[in-house]
């Protein structure tokens, strides 16, 4: 049975539709994690190399279609008509392999030119910051600097960032073994990989202020798509000050916040222990479980991951059944009343 003409020309519409439809989705004018408008030096230096190499590849692909297309359509069936018979054509291969190699051999010199400067590490001034990657949220540490972080990073513009990317063997929290997690924020540098038990290295750099996305790019279990990352680059001196504020924890006298904290550290509940066996809400201070360290809280826009905005509605979603709220999280129901929640609640939100 034949396809009629006008049917034809409709089904050619309307894929050419879809087509067009899913090439348009791909574009946006504001992307907050477009690599292609990087914002610092290494992610630079990698969007200067596309920029060189994607324009030699699209002339090669248009090139190659266009022959493709026309021998296809010049060289149809007809009626009578009978292809040329022959077996190879030496020079034509020659050529055909040849054109190709040197076309590779000229891109590799500037890519792995690239490779290898990034791969330098930074002299002068630089930040050293360990990134430890576990399911599903971001652990820094920033070692001359005494502190511990969760999945905001902070860093200081135009100063180079050491970052050492150590892959833990087992997860902390209930020993199964880790995953591999992918490190990206695209308009801060490359991507690398965290892969259990080894470690890698990347630097990235920061040519203005503001926040950057990113997000882990190695699928990684249930909560992998809500593992992101959020960068606020400060000018140095602000960022002095937020490593300071961060070193000391506010006294209180606000009644709940106390009861908050007594809760914090040494509450019993239905679900489980006191939240103190897993966080610690000090940054000079390590973790015990590897938990989230929860020092500044307060100051965060997110948390879980960077997933959640924080306010006071979603800490009460997340602390009365944290898996409910985002797939996978390895936070227990600890089966909390109404009243340690907003207690609790109130403790986080005075950790400034
Ligand atoms: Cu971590 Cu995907």
């Amino acid at each position: 049975m034949s396809i009629p003409a006008s049917r034809k020309r409709r089904l050619l519409i309307g894929a050419s539709f879809v087509l067009l439809a899913l090439l348009l989705s791909a574009c946006a004018a504001n992307a907050p994690q477009d690599t292609l408008k990087s914002a610092g030096e290494s992610a630079r230096r990698s969007e200067d190399l596309w920029n060189l190499v994607f324009p030699i590849a699209v002339v090669i692909f248009v090139i190659v279609e266009f022959l493709l297309v026309f021998a296809v359509i010049r060289f149809r069936t007809k009626p009578g008509r009978v292809a040329s018979q022959f077996h190879g054509n030496t020079k034509l291969e020659i050529v055909l392999t040849v054109i190709p190699a040197l076309i590779l051999a000229a891109i590799s010199v500037p890519t792995i030119k690239t490779i290898f400067d990034l791969a330098e590490p930074p002299t002068g001034d630089v930040l050293n910051v360990t990134v430890v990657a576990h399911q599903f949220w971001w652990e820094y540490r920033y070692p001359d600097l005494g502190i511990v972080t969760a999945n905001e990073l902070h860093i200081p513009v135009d100063v180079p960032v050491r970052i050492r990317l150590e892959g833990q063997p087992t997860d902390l929290v209930d020993s199964t073994p880790e995953v591999i997690h992918s490190f990206w924020i695209p308009k801060l540098g490359g991507k690398q990989d965290i892969v259990p038990g080894r470690l890698n290295l990347i630097t990235l750099s920061a040519s203005e202020t503001g926040t950057f996305l990113g997000q882990c790019t190695e699928y990684c279990g249930l909560g992998h798509a809500e593992m992101k990352l959020l960068v606020h680059v400060h000018e140095q001196a602000d960022f002095d000050a937020w490593v300071e504020e961060l070193k000391v924890t506010p006294p209180t006298t606000d009644p709940l916040v106390t009861e908050g904290e007594k809760l914090f550290i040494q509450g019993q509940f239905a679900g489980g222990p006191a939240c103190s066996s897993c966080h610690v809400a000090d940054a000079t201070r390590d973790a015990p479980n590897a938990g989230p360290n929860l020092g500044g809280f307060a100051t965060r826009e997110t948390f879980a991951g960077a997933v959640l905005d924080n306010t006071e509605e979603n800490l009460v979603r997340w602390l009365r059944d944290p898996a409910a709220v985002k797939q996978g999280a390895k936070m227990p129901n600890l089966g909390l009343t109404t009243e340690q929640i907003t207690a609790l609640v109130a403790y986080l939100q005075s950790l400034e």
